[in-house]
């Protein structure tokens, strides 16, 4: 019997950056193989994600934060197909709009270089995170991909990956080895809820 439910549209995902672009890239290396098809690259400032848009020849928009700070995420709102299934926040620094997140709800996520709800909120970015932890004298650090809601790095966990700490590493060291597991969790993460918006 046909399920009439499913569809053979692509899961369409599009991608918010800030950043170096390192989680864009391997999403974008990775969107066949997953399920997934990367439809536009919005960045809120000028960054490196940008030109690798470009290589990649993915559509991109710049929408500064400085140039719009107040119609920030509405001028983004705008910019998203209405039919987009998932907006991923990979490296993207602007604090997330209220009435964005509702609009949006169950449809963002968030990639973070630690193991929430540890080292999450607001500041926690860059080596500081790695700082902390090592600070802390914990055994584990890692990442996390969760969904997005108003409280920043609160949203429903969705996967995490564990590496072990190793204190001959500087906090930079660790951090970069919890950044080359991230660009091989979020693909993998973003395939899955691909799949499963598939079956149902
Ligand atoms: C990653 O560490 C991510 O967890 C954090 O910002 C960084 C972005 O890195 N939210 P990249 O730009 O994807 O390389």
């Amino acid at each position: 019997m046909i399920n009439r439910t499913k569809t053979n549209r692509n899961f369409s995902v599009v991608v918010l950056s800030s950043s170096g672009g390192s989680n864009f890239q391997a999403l974008a290396n990775r969107q066949e193989q997953n399920g997934f098809v990367i439809n536009l690259l919005i960045c809120d400032r000028d960054c490196d994600a940008l030109s690798k848009a470009d290589r990649l020849r993915i559509p991109k928009l710049l929408i500064e934060k400085k140039r719009y700070p107040k119609t920030l995420f509405r001028l983004i709102d705008q910019s998203i197909p209405e039919d987009t299934d998932l907006i991923v926040l990979a490296g993207f620094l602007s604090i997330i709009d209220r009435e964005f997140c509702r609009k949006w709800q169950n449809k963002i996520i968030n990639i973070h270089p630690s193991l929430l709800p540890k080292y999450g909120g607001k500041g926690m970015m860059g080596v500081k995170v790695q700082e902390a932890v090592m600070r802390a004298e914990e055994t584990e650090a890692g990442c996390t991909v969760h969904y997005v809601n108003e409280i920043i790095d609160g949203g429903d966990i969705i996967a995490q990956k564990v590496i072990a700490v190793d204190y001959n590493e500087s906090p930079w060291e660790l951090g970069g080895r919890v950044h080359k597991e991230e660009n091989e969790l979020l693909p993998k993460v973003v395939g899955m809820l691909a799949k499963q918006r598939k079956s149902r």
